[in-house]
């Protein structure tokens, strides 16, 4: 790596500049699993949404309501059936998943999917250090990159800075999951996908989880859609709150509309918007 590219990935990586965060447009997006046969499932029924850059937007919904095919479809996990996907200007619609990858970070609910357990904590950092670039520039562990990993794994506040060389499977998931995310944003992202990213750690390590996720987003003014079960972290975090039912967005709160709310109101807006009663325990209950 240059001096230059090395200073751009310690700005970048510091959060200085938040240069890269995209906007995001999607246009009658439609998701059929299945199509005309007995089993189809319309999972995204007709979505338009933008999202401006910087916005951080939380998402809940009922279980099955489309929540993740909403990220699988911004993340080109699948083509989808019908409609437009706008990141950043560019129209990605068609773009394979691995193409888009490189400018979208993620974090799934599992720990175990955002790192490679077999590898230590500095080599999975280099990786996600290396995930802009297309070739020509050597993988691995250097000096600089090493110093960049040292700063931010220190402000995760769990002392894996000192352990840079230990194996990510002998770290706690709470741990991986800090990893995960520092991995998916390492390097300024366009955009940050973030799908129930706390909802398989215990309540403590939950919250230091999502209060680091708020610092970084806040910080870096990265635009970012994250799916939680759990409405009170909806109205917490975020500038944003859009609640999915039956592959549609059936409510949209900007910052001043959610700050105003309980989570009782919520219950009750879904119940207005929906026309039917959900299980609402998951979302009250679990972390
Ligand atoms: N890969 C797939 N193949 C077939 N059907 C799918 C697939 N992924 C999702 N679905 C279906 O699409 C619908 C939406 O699913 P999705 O996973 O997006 O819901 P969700 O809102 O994320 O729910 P949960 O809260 O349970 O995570 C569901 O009916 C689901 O069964
Ligand atoms: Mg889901």
């Amino acid at each position: 790596m240059s001096e230059a590219q090395g200073h751009a990935v310690a700005r970048s990586a510091e959060g200085a500049s938040p240069c890269c965060a995209a906007p995001l447009e999607l246009r009658g997006v439609r998701k059929l699993f299945f199509p005309g046969t007995a089993n189809e499932v319309v999972a995204l029924d007709g979505i338009d949404l933008e999202v401006p850059a910087g916005q951080f937007v939380s998402i809940i919904g009922s279980n099955g309501s489309g929540k993740s095919t909403l990220l699988n479809a911004v993340a080109g996990t699948f083509p989808v059936t019908a409609g437009r996907i706008v990141l950043g200007g560019r129209d990605v619609t068609r773009l394979p998943d691995y193409v888009r990858s490189r400018s979208i970070g993620r974090v799934f609910q599992d720990p175990r999917a955002g790192t490679a357990p077999d590898m230590t904590i500095e080599e999975n950092l280099a990786i996600s250090l290396m995930r802009t670039k297309r070739s020509g520039l050597r993988m691995g562990v250097t000096n600089k990159r090493r110093a960049v990993m040292r700063e931010q794994l220190a402000r995760l506040g769990m002392g894996l800075e000192d352990r840079l060389k230990a194996g990510v499977s002998k770290l706690s998931g709470g741990q991986r999951q800090a990893m995960s995310l520092l991995m998916a944003t390492i390097v300024q992202p366009s955009l940050l996908l973030l799908d129930e990213h706390t909802a398989a750690l215990d309540p403590k390590v939950a919250a230091t989880i999502m209060e680091l996720t708020g610092e970084i987003v806040t910080e870096r003014g990265l635009t970012t859609l994250m799916v939680t079960h759990n409405m009170e972290l909806a109205l917490r975090y975020g500038d944003r709150l859009l609640m999915m039912h039956a592959g549609r967005v059936v409510l949209d709160l900007d910052h001043e509309q959610k700050a105003a709310l309980q989570v009782s109101d919520l219950i009750e807006k879904f119940h207005e918007v929906a026309g039917e009663a959900f299980a609402v325990d998951r979302m009250l209950l679990d972390p």
